[in-house]
């Protein structure tokens, strides 16, 4: 057979501004969600071990952190606390002094601009680290629902753009909508964690926030990674409650369940990149096992080639100096 009936894939592959050409797929600055800690205490810069480049940052030492990713052109961060106190029902999630809540405050001043995310859960705050309230082991639905609402208000309060709920119990959408509104904040948009899997990847996270479960595990309500139909139960509902983005997470092992939310709901859709992913990109690299800006570009890429609008990344600013080279 003559070769001139052959496919000739490699005639677009001759030269990288061809390849630039056909590309289908592009990473944004603007894609780019980061990821803050902050602390309570003072002249706090304190590196996490298990993330290497990723720190927890006291007030006062907050605005050089959100300075650098200002410049490098990145346009939203999301706030995490780590309170001095815990206590059985979280309440310093919801206190108006309250770490995050002041974090909100001194970000958005300095940086009016600056989309501020807040992530809306209870476990960093509660003493045993579950994500909502305790009685006899068990983490109660709706009780739990009444402080999540309480802590949405309290950050809005606070200046918080958008308000992402990540504790996965049933409603948390309607009733933060509903809480939202009734205290005059009906503009404040919600980034549900609507399809959040029970996974060993957010081990690094939950040193950073010290917010590991003293007892049992987080199964009863986030999702089981083996299941998929589950995923479009959990959408649908926080779609029909009222969610303006969905968010897909852990990312990598999940970006079947990202594509899948894509082509079925028609809102924006959020992949968080988390903890775990991070840390093992970032051990291999220090070995010198693998290329750390190759390698982070093309798992990055690849989530948005499953159809990720957004990335909630702690790699948000090397990947804003890597787009400016
Ligand atoms: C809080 C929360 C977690 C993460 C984000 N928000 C941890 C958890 O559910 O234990 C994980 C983020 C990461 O691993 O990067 N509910
Ligand atoms: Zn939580």
């Amino acid at each position: 057979m003559s070769t001139l009936s052959f496919h000739r894939h490699r005639r677009l592959r001759q030269s990288a501004n061809l390849r630039a050409m056909v590309r289908e797929t592009h990473l944004h600055v603007e894609d780019l969600i980061y990821p803050i800690f902050v602390i309570e205490g003072e002249n706090v810069k304190q590196e996490i071990p298990s993330m290497p480049g990723i720190y927890q940052f006291s007030l006062d030492r907050l605005n050089e952190e959100v300075a650098e990713a200002v410049d490098l052109g990145i346009k939203s961060v999301i706030v995490f606390g780590i309170p001095a106190e815990k206590d059985e029902v979280g309440s310093q999630a919801y206190c108006e002094h309250g770490i995050v809540q002041q974090a909100i405050r001194q970000i958005k001043q300095t940086y009016p601009e600056l989309v501020v995310i807040a992530d809306t859960c209870l476990c960093e705050y509660t003493s045993h680290g579950h994500c909502g309230v305790v009685e006899n082991e068990q983490v109660l639905n709706d009780p739990s629902l009444e402080l999540l609402v309480k802590t949405a208000v309290s950050q809005a309060k606070a200046g918080a753009d958008i308000i992402a709920p990540s504790n996965m119990m049933d409603g948390f959408v309607a009733a933060i909508r509903r809480g939202l509104d009734e205290a005059g904040f009906t503009h404040v948009p919600i980034m549900s964690y609507a399809v959040k899997y029970a996974s060993a990847f957010y081990g690094p996270f939950r040193d950073a926030a010290n917010s590991a479960p003293q007892f049992g595990d987080r199964k009863t309500y986030q999702m089981d990674p083996a299941n998929r139909l589950e995923a479009f139960r959990e959408a649908e509902s926080d779609v029909r409650e009222g969610a303006d983005f969905i968010m897909v997470k852990p990312a990598l092992a999940y970006l079947d369940i990202i594509r899948d939310m894509k082509n079925h709901f028609h809102l924006p859709i959020v992949a968080y990149n988390v903890s775990g992913e991070y840390a093992m990109v970032k051990a291999a690299a220090q070995n010198g096992w693998v290329s750390e800006k190759t390698i982070v570009l093309e798992m990055l890429t690849g989530m948005k080639r499953a159809g990720a609008d957004l990335i909630l990344t702690y790699f948000a600013k090397d990947v804003a100096r890597w787009l400016k080279e």
